[in-house]
Order: structure tokens, then sequence, then C-alpha cells
């Protein structure tokens, strides 16, 4: 049933499932992805499937740059995106993956796992973020990219493979930064000023959007030839895919739900 689900309508069907369950009871054994983001953290839960029955997120600040800054914070926010995904479902969610970004010391990813451990889950499979998010657009020659709160990491597949995988600071949250800088006003009113004054907002950050394109083009030099899919949350400020296509000078493809295809893909790499 799912070979029929290409990964617009899977990330449309996880848009739908967020914040609302199916109607009909989900059939297990479901898959557990926890993306531990500096931005958000978000919960995905598929049924046998494959198909999300589940999407829940949580404001982070737990994390830093895929860095586990404060351990007790988010576990309580993994913790409580557990409990409530099984309250809703009705089911018990005993594993999961998590992902952390690529270039971080296997010290600090190891720490993601531990996070999930102690929010209660057994087996905790631990994945980069850029596979994670290849396995819902199933790229088999292309670059992946995925620009978050704090970092954009990208991927390299050829034929289906990961040739090259680099990870830079540069994310929504640095958009918010100049933004706040412009307006003069605090970051947090910057973040909600984005979203609701698109438009406006836009010119204003297109600097530091070159400048995240440019870091792109740093990561990926032999991958010139290939398509450029564009993932994450910060991108869906609307005009953003254009600047960045526009500096690189070649064509970019956007995903609807951009912030859902890492999580979604987490999900998809569980036990
Ligand atoms: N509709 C939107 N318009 C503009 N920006 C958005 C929108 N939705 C989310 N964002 C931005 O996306 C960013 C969060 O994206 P995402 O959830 O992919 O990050 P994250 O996974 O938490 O961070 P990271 O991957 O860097 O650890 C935030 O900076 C937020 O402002
Ligand atoms: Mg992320």
């Amino acid at each position: 049933m799912l070979a029929v689900l290409d990964s617009t309508a899977l990330l449309e069907l996880a848009a739908e499932r967020t914040g609302t369950p199916p109607e009909e009871p989900v059939v297990g054994p479901v898959r557990v992805g926890v993306d531990l983001g500096t931005a958000t953290t978000v919960l995905v839960v598929l049924d046998r499937d494959g198909r999300p029955v589940w999407v829940d997120s949580h404001p982070s600040g737990a994390l830093r740059d895929g860095v586990v800054v404060d351990f007790a914070g988010a576990v309580a926010s993994v913790g409580g995106l557990r409990q409530r995904a099984e309250q809703v479902l009705g089911v018990q969610l005993l594993d999961a993956a998590t992902a952390f970004p690529p270039q971080i010391p296997i010290a600090d990813a190891r720490a993601c796992r531990f996070v999930c451990e102690a929010a209660g889950f057994g087996e905790v499979a631990l994945v980069d973020e850029v596979s994670a998010a290849q396995r819902t657009l199933d790229v088999l020659d292309g670059v992946v990219v995925d620009v978050g709160g704090g970092s954009t990491g990208v991927g390299v597949f050829r034929d289906g493979g990961l040739v090259a995988l680099d990870d830079r600071p540069g994310g929504g949250h640095h958009l918010d930064l100049v933004l706040a800088g412009a307006l003069g006003v605090p970051v947090d009113v910057a973040e909600r000023y984005k979203r609701e004054h698109s438009r406006e907002a836009l010119p204003v950050v297109v600097p530091v959007l070159q400048r995240i394109a440019e870091s792109v083009r740093l990561m990926t030099p032999d991958a010139a030839d290939l398509p450029l899919h564009l993932a994450g949350g910060a991108l869906m400020l609307p005009g953003a895919g254009d600047v960045v296509a526009a500096w690189l000078g070649r064509p970019v493809v956007t995903h609807p739900h951009a912030l859902l295809i890492t999580p979604l893909g987490i999900a998809r790499s569980a036990p």
C-alpha cells in the first residue's frame, strides 16, 4: 500500500497527522522517530505500513548545533512527546530512531541516543540527519540540503549511496538574529515577524540566505551536476529557495512541509 505513496504524499499525510490521530485504530508494530532539533523536537509515529499516524513537536532549546546542552530538558521534552503519543494512539512506543547532525563528535551524537533512552525508549537507532532526509525523499542522485534552526547539513548521493557529508552553522535562527537587529526587536518577536510578514522579511534576510547558499556551494564542490533538494524549516520562508537557486545559479527542488522531511526519515530508519 505504501509503495504508491511518493515523498510528497507522505509529507502531506504527515502534515495532516500533526496533532490529529487517524480515526481508525493504529496497526502496529509502530516505528518512532525523534528529531532533536535546535528549534524544535519532533516525534513521528509510523504504522506497520510506514504511514505517518502521529506527528507532534515541542519547542526545543535543549540543543545547540546538535549538541545536547540541557540533558534534563531534552529528556523531559522527548518524554512528554512520547507519553502524549501513547495516550492519543493507545499503543506503547518501545523503540525509536534519532539523528545527529553530520560532523559532530561521536560523543555528542551518542548523547542524542542517551536522551531517548532516558525518556523511556528501549532500543534506539542512531542515524545522521541528512541520510534521514534522503530516506524520505528517496533521492538516488542528488544533493540533500537540510537547513534547520541552527545549521545547514548537506549530503551528496550518487546511485543511492552517500558520497559526501558536511554541516556548517547557519539556519533559521541566524535569519531571526539579522531581522531582530534590523527591526530593533527581540529575537522571538523577529521569529514571529518572519512567519507573519514573510514578504517584508525576505529582503532583509537575503544576505543571510546567500551566505547559507555559499556554504552549500563550498560543502559540495564535486556535485554541481546534481539536483539540489531543500529540506528543513528555515527555507520555508516564501522565496528563500529562489534566493538560494539564484546565488548558486542552478535549479533547486523544493518540497512541501520541508520541516517534516528529516523527522519522517528518522522514523523510517527506526527498528
Ligand atoms: N513557515 C515558516 N516560515 C519561515 N521559517 C520557518 C517556518 N517554519 C519553520 N521555520 C523556521 O525553521 C527553523 C526550524 O527548522 P527545523 O525544525 O528544520 O530546525 P531544527 O531541526 O530544530 O534545527 P537544526 O536542524 O539546525 O538542529 C526555525 O528557524 C524556524 O524559524
Ligand atoms: Mg533539524
